[in-house]
């Protein structure tokens, strides 16, 4: 007994058609006029117009994918700048329509593809379900396994391997225009962490008179800050680089140095040491002259200046790193190369 049969038997216009189901009706102006009579899709009788409907929902979800691989390609090819002309709706971002459409288009054959496949090859026989306790009992759980696969058998993922393998196709592609917008999240740092602008040969210039810096100026007990030449207040990425290039420059007796790299790594008892804390990042910017300590406001981490600026007390988990520095032929101070170390906080963890 087909499946159309065992449901046609169960419609209530069918039972309602019976002896005494006129008469109800007649009798009772609230009767439940029950389901029309089940009428065959022309996909049910023409396995040709069958065909034709699988290959229309492959072609939707075909066209799905195709918009995905549009979405990544614009996303590649347009620059967030470009404005075009589109008419009616005028001047707009390429990047954001061409994203915009090729996204819609590619979730709406997918949402159109199952609605047509399920409108003209699944099985749109009516089933009532009548009411019952809602417990789970192994004779309804055997009701809806049997349900389940001939559901499953009705839809045709078995049999119709086009539709199948071109709905996965489209369902797992999607996915891919988020993936494309992680890339939003920004460029990845590469080296950018490990170096600053200091180099070879370039001048140290005192922050507060923009002046280069000249062993003469620094004096014992002073605390100077100082940046490398060339990195203007103006410029765009002043604050990127002067957050990690930043130094405070201190003049120590050599004898004081405890640390022998310090020692060779200063000019005339002028040490010069990365300004940012090593633990979060803060700037230090208080100097105990007598013990050549400095102490970082944020979390009171303090550093030792005159034996490599180790850690003597705090949070902090690293030594402040040093730049090596000597003077050029103009008198100058000027740093001998960049720092030996990453400079700042946790990126030791992270690299
Ligand atoms: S940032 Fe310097 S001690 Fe926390």
């Amino acid at each position: 007994m087909s499946s159309n049969e065992n449901s046609e038997e169960n419609l209530p216009s069918a039972q309602g058609e019976g002896e005494h189901g006129s008469v109800e009706r007649a009798d009772n102006p609230f009767a439940d006029p029950g389901l029309p009579a089940h009428r065959p899709r022309v996909q049910d009788i023409d396995e040709r117009a069958a065909r034709r409907s699988e290959r229309v929902v492959a072609f939707l979800f075909t066209l799905s994918m195709i918009a995905t691989i549009a979405f990544i390609a614009s996303y590649v090819a347009f620059p967030v700048d470009k404005i075009v002309y589109i008419f009616p709706i005028g001047h707009v971002s390429a990047l954001n329509f061409s994203l915009g459409m090729t996204l819609g288009v590619a979730l709406f054959c997918i949402g159109a593809g199952a609605v047509h496949w399920a409108r003209t090859l699944m099985s749109d026989v009516e089933t009532p379900a009548d009411r019952h306790p809602i417990e789970a009992d192994a004779e309804t759980k055997a009701q809806v396994l049997a349900d389940f696969k001939q559901g499953a058998e009705e839809s045709g993922f078995g049999r119709r391997k086009l539709i199948r393998n071109t709905m996965f196709g489209a369902m797992a592609m999607v996915p891919l225009a988020g993936v494309m917008l992680l890339r939003d999240l920004g460029p990845l740092p590469e080296k950018k962490l490990r170096t600053t602008l200091w180099a070879k040969g370039k001048v140290l210039i005192n922050m507060n008179t923009n002046e280069p810096l000249r062993p003469e100026d620094v004096a014992v007990g002073s605390l100077t800050f100082a940046m490398p030449e060339g990195l203007e207040e103006d410029a765009e990425d002043f604050q990127t680089q002067i957050a990690k290039a930043a130094l405070m420059i201190v003049r120590i007796q050599p004898a004081d140095i405890k640390d022998k790299q310090e020692r060779e790594w200063a000019h005339e008892g002028i040490v010069a040491y990365s300004k940012i804390c090593t633990h979060v990042g803060c700037p230090i910017s208080l100097y105990e002259q007598q013990t050549h300590h400095v102490l970082c406001p944020c979390h009171q981490s303090t550093f030792d200046l005159s034996d490599g600026a180790r850690v003597i007390f705090g949070p902090a988990g690293h030594a402040l790193p040093q730049l090596r520095i000597g003077v050029n032929g103009e008198g100058n101070l000027e740093a001998l190369g960049d720092f030996a170390e990453p400079v700042g906080p946790a990126f030791w963890e992270r690299g």
